[in-house]
């Protein structure tokens, strides 16, 4: 029998940890909170394309786990993940010029969980990281914790400045160079490959481990294939590597391909965290891998995502007004906008809002502090009459700001 008892409960008074009381919560996430207001037309979030994700084969593969595993498909699996999928894994990377075998490799829960694993491995308090300046937002997130500081360093059209990561490495003796060199979220700027062999080069100078942060690398519509960092760079790259994008990231699986004696580390400290990652969900994705439909899928990936980066930068040239500059990314999710310099793009989101179009500001994404007169566009997750209309509406509000 349910005794109705009315205990006093003082949540207010229970003793949270001092460093998660001053967490931040990601700034995305509440603007994504703003934008889902109906109408609102949202180059906010980083969403792959709902009508795009593969749910008939992803169902089949699921009944064929079920079918062929049984209650193995469901069952506690290995911290490093299930074995047919690193395999899978270790077998494809070394066909793509990364020699990989299967105790280079740990499954994770994400990418972001490959972040989170890094900082919890790396960072004692007070530790530097150096990283792109502006970088991806996440990656701040799982550092922050660890008490991380920042030595970001600029990029041009070609990624980090090589020039100061040598000074910064001088000046701060970082534990970590942490990139995302593939279509950068949030610039969209690719790595070029005398800057992969120059960073690779001068990390093994110094012993700092590279964290190459690779969620998009696939997703390229355009230009020439670069090479990844680790393929130059062997045990000198700690690639992070997710599913998210090229599949779905409902199943929140990703992979870290490094050094084997490094591995049991994140092993040990993933084992913290959540045991492994979900065994279902990485038996559908080798089994959806294996049976060939994974590289049909991003195919048409790249020519939806190519089609819609064209229609954002036709309708941001004929309605942005003069003295606004973007980027024009050939692969990942996301295109980067500079406004004047008196500009601010934070300003301006409430009113972009009330014309019913949101975007992320830049400034978060710059550890350093910076970058308010930008902001990221998404261009994969809206339609193309979405796509036109949203930059319409943004280009008017530009027009009425500047
Ligand atoms: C650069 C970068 N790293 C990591 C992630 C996290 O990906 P996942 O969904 O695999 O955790 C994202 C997602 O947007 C990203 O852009």
């Amino acid at each position: 029998m349910l005794v109705d008892q009315k205990l006093e409960v003082h949540t207010d008074l229970w003793k949270i940890a001092k460093h998660v009381v001053s967490l931040e919560t990601s700034i995305i996430r509440e603007i994504l909170k703003i934008s889902s207001q109906p109408g609102v037309i949202s180059f906010a979030g980083g969403l792959p394309a709902p009508e795009l994700f593969p749910l008939n084969d992803l169902k089949e593969a699921m009944n064929t786990v079920i079918e062929k595993y049984g209650a193995k498909g469901v069952q506690y699996t290995l911290s490093r993940g299930v074995p047919e999928l690193r395999e899978l894994i270790a077998q494809r990377a070394t066909e793509r010029g990364t020699k990989t075998e299967v105790d280079n490799l740990l499954v994770v829960s994400g990418g972001q969980q490959g972040l989170e694993l890094v900082a919890r491995a790396f960072i004692d308090p007070g530790d530097y990281i150096i990283c792109e300046n502006p970088t991806y937002l996440g990656a701040l997130q799982a550092f922050n914790y660890y008490r991380a500081r920042y030595a970001g360093v600029d990029m041009d059209d070609e990624g980090m400045i090589i020039d100061q990561v040598e000074e910064k490495i001088k000046k701060h003796n970082p534990k970590l160079i942490y990139t995302v060199s593939n279509f950068q979220n949030p610039t969209g700027i690719t790595m070029s490959l005398e800057r992969r062999h120059a960073l690779v080069d001068l990390a093994v100078k110094h012993n700092i481990p590279i964290i190459d942060d690779n969620p998009y690398s696939d997703i390229r519509f355009a230009g020439e294939r670069v090479p990844t960092l680790k393929s130059y760079g062997g045990d000198e790259v700690i690639a992070i590597r997710t599913f998210s994008k090229v599949l779905t990231p409902g199943l929140r699986t990703g992979f870290m391909n490094g050094p084997k004696d490094i591995m049991p580390h994140f092993e040990k400290v993933k084992q913290c965290t959540d045991l492994h990652t979900n065994t279902l969900c990485q038996y559908i994705i080798y089994e959806y891998v294996n049976s060939g439909k994974l590289e049909p899928h991003i195919e048409k990936l790249r020519e939806d995502y190519g089609a819609k980066r064209d229609v954002m930068i036709k309708a941001m040239k004929a309605h942005f007004p003069d003295g606004i500059k973007w980027t024009e990314p050939n692969g990942g999710l996301f295109l980067w906008v500079q406004l004047p310099e008196h500009m601010s793009a934070k300003e301006l989101l409430p009113k972009a809002v009330d014309k019913k179009v949101a975007y992320v500001y830049g400034s978060p994404f710059f550890p350093g502090g910076g970058g308010e007169n930008t902001m990221r566009l998404n261009f994969s997750n809206a339609t193309h009459e979405g796509i036109e209309q949203g930059i319409e509406r943004l280009g008017q509000l530009l027009k009425e700001n500047i």
